[in-house]
């Protein structure tokens, strides 16, 4: 005779719940781990076959500017921060360079709305590694 109680039903309906979030937790946790292992690893040495520059300008000139100076129209229109002075290259550490390349920018600052989707799902560790290292070689040298 099947178990004509419903509570109990009901109750095995959110254990099973239960296990499926417990399991989406997991996998999610997973993939984070995954991202923080890419963002706070220390900068490996950049592999010969990467050109930052070829990817610099297919993917993030666009808003950056060629030479990270943010002198386009969509770097305009979002008061995008220009990567060559002084005061930018302190503002952002390595870690939070590469963190806004993986998981990208959605904030709102002065009534501005500036949006960078994230790169994990096309760019490997190495090519952003070597973008951080192009980001860097703007610094003004003085
Ligand atoms: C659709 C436009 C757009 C594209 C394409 C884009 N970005 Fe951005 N990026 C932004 C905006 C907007 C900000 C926030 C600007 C600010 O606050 O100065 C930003 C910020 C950044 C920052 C600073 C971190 C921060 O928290 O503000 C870095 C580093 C960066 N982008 C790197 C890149 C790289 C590398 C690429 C290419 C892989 C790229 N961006 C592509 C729009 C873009």
């Amino acid at each position: 005779m099947p178990d004509p109680d419903p509570a109990k039903a009901v109750g095995s309906k959110e254990s099973v719940m239960k296990k499926r979030l417990l399991l989406t937790g997991v996998i999610v946790a997973a993939g984070l781990a995954a991202v923080i292992a890419s963002v706070g690893g220390a900068p490996q040495a950049v592999a010969a076959d990467i050109d930052a520059a070829k990817v610099w300008v297919a993917k993030c000139n666009k808003c950056h500017g060629d030479t990270g100076k943010a002198d386009t129209k969509m770097g305009e229109k979002m008061a995008v921060g220009n990567m060559t002075t002084a005061e930018w290259q302190k503002k952002y550490d390595d870690v939070a360079i590469k963190k806004a390349v993986v998981v990208g920018v959605d904030k709102t600052e002065n009534g501005v709305k500036k949006k960078m989707k994230g790169y994990k799902d096309e760019l490997k560790p190495e090519e952003i590694d070597a973008l951080l290292a192009l980001i860097r070689s703007w610094a003004p040298k003085n």
